[in-house]
């Protein structure tokens, strides 16, 4: 009978959600939060204002099972970072770190899902060891967490994740956006020479679980060891999906941003394939999957 028992603070999102899913069949439980109106599935508990001890059952903190808080809740997307620094600090580093700490007290084991952001981006490929330099404020604010985590909580697991896709059509990610494109006739516009390596989301939810249950701490890199030129990328799954649209490169100057877009994200993964064995669904398949839903 397997006792753990998982907190996925931000159950609600893209990843947390199917982080959730997994943990409720691997584990003995699974609670979840997401930042507002709860539902019968998920508390509410909102980084910048709540305590989460208030948020979530007492049952939870008095279990006397392995108990597992795996970090989704973020604002994650880069240019919001930017352009609401203040905010998103207070979600992203404040508000978390405050969870980190309130975590910690109750004695539960925590991960976090942390991005290849925090290198330069301009070689890729990087292992664990290679040197951070962040270019964006959401890059430089997982660092900050990062960095206390580790000092603070040094059995915690961190996950650095690159692009990460879906396979069900109804969420929101790079195929969804991509098929809508294409159904409105439009071409599938990327940046020039990015390289990334795309993962599944339902094998990161997989191999979270798992490297909590395996008791993995310590930095590591969870990525599918397939690389991809994004306009690659978006060609495989424009002739996968038979759509005939085109796929254009520009450079990324061309692109509106307002913070740093990195060309070379993609990361070495093979670490964390050794120690835990996890497989990786390759991305025909996943499209596959998504063309077929
Ligand atoms: N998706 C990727 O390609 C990717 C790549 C690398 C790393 N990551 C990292 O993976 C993690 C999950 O990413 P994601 O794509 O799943 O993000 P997402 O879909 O945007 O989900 C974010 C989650 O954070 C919650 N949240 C936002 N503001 C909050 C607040 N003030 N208080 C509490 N919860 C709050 C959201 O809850 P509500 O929906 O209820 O507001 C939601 O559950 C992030 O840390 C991200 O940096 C993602």
């Amino acid at each position: 009978m397997n006792t753990d028992r998982f907190l996925v603070v931000g159950a609600s999102g893209f990843i947390g959600s199917h982080i959730h899913e997994h943990a409720q069949t691997s584990a003995a439980d699974s609670i979840g939060t997401k930042s507002s109106s709860p539902t019968d599935q998920l508390s509410a508990f909102d980084l910048r204002t709540d305590s989460i001890t208030d948020c979530v059952a007492r049952e939870f903190w008095d279990s006397g099972d392995r108990r597992f808080a795996v970090i989704c809740s973020c604002i994650s997307q880069i240019d919001r970072c930017f352009l609401e620094r203040e905010q998103s600090r207070q979600v992203n580093v404040e508000g978390t770190i405050r969870l980190i700490d309130d975590l910690r007290r109750h004695g539960v084991r925590i991960a976090f899902l942390s991005t290849s952001h925090v290198f330069d981006g301009n070689v890729g490929g990087y292992s664990e060891s290679a040197a951070i330099d962040p270019q964006s404020e959401y890059g430089r604010q997982k660092v900050v967490v990062e960095e206390h985590l580790m000092r603070a909580a040094p059995e915690s697991l961190i996950v650095r994740l690159d692009k990460i896709v879906g396979d069900r059509p109804a969420e929101s990610h790079l195929f969804s956006e991509w098929r809508d494109l294409a159904k409105a006739g439009r071409n599938i516009v990327c940046i020039a020479d990015q390289v990334l390596s795309p993962t599944l989301v339902d094998d990161v939810a997989r191999a979270v679980i798992a490297g909590c249950q395996q008791g993995i701490s310590g930095i590591w890199h969870l990525a599918n060891p397939e690389q991809f030129l994004r306009a690659d990328l978006a060609q495989l799954f424009v002739a996968r999906s038979g759509s005939g649209v085109a796929v254009e490169e520009k450079p990324v100057g061309d692109f509106a941003f307002a913070d740093v877009r990195l060309l070379r994200t993609f990361l070495d993964g093979s670490r964390f394939i050794a120690a835990t064995g996890v497989e990786f669904t390759s991305m025909s398949v996943a499209i596959d999957r998504f063309l077929s839903s």
